[in-house]
């Protein structure tokens, strides 16, 4: 009996305990989120970056292929590659892969410089900063009392140039959201701690 009591006692405390919120760096990764800071500093505070590749690589005109003997590549290995035509990869290493397919792996890294010239486009790089954000601060690995203070300063109008009205903007939204100093601390202390 006393051994069930002990057993549903500990069970009652672990459930508390676990349903409590526990206070902790992790709410200021779920607030910058929540309050939407993301979509202007960039996920983790590391800036408007891309996040990953965007590029076509397609041999969508006949022309194409005259271009690719006009630069150096033997015919007989560009007409291996008609199977190609007019088919869409977005992916490099996929679109390489198909060629290696068919012009075999050698002539592939021979040739793979004139045929990404050729057929692919490019639009951004994973890493790149999105046009319209150079000047939207990346947070990520800043001192945490540094990143408080600018927070309040701008959003209190001591900071004011033609870019932190654009931070303003989302005063009312933090209004209703109550958004305590307590909040902006737990938000900058996980800043300051993020790795790049
Ligand atoms: C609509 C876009 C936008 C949103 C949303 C936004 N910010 Fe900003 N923030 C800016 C801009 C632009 C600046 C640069 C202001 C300047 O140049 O004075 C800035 C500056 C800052 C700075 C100062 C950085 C430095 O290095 O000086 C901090 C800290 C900051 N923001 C935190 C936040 C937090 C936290 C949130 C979410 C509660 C947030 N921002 C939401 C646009 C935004």
């Amino acid at each position: 009996m006393k051994t069930f009591l002990l057993s549903m006692v500990t069970g009652i405390i672990f459930t508390v305990f676990l349903q409590t919120p526990m206070v902790s760096a992790e709410d200021g990764a779920q607030l910058f989120i929540k309050l939407t800071c993301n979509s202007c500093h960039g996920d983790q505070g590391k800036g408007m970056i891309r996040t990953e590749d965007k590029a076509k690589y397609s041999l969508k005109k006949k022309a194409m292929y005259k271009k690719l003997v006009k630069e150096g590549m033997p015919s007989g290995i560009v007409k291996k590659l008609r199977p190609l035509y007019r088919k869409k990869f977005r992916d490099e290493d996929k679109y390489l892969n198909a060629i290696k397919e068919l012009i075999g792996e050698n002539n592939t890294n021979q040739y793979k410089e004139i045929i990404i010239k050729i057929s692919g486009r490019v639009y951004y790089r994973k890493g790149e900063l999105i046009p319209g954000f150079e000047e939207y601060p990346r947070h990520a690995g800043n001192k945490k009392l540094y990143l408080f203070a600018q927070m309040k300063d701008i959003l209190e109008g001591r900071r004011t140039n033609g870019n932190s009205e654009a931070m303003r903007g989302i005063k009312p939204f933090l209004a209703s959201n109550k958004v305590t100093d307590e909040d902006f601390r737990s938000i900058a202390e996980y800043l300051s701690n993020v790795q790049d």
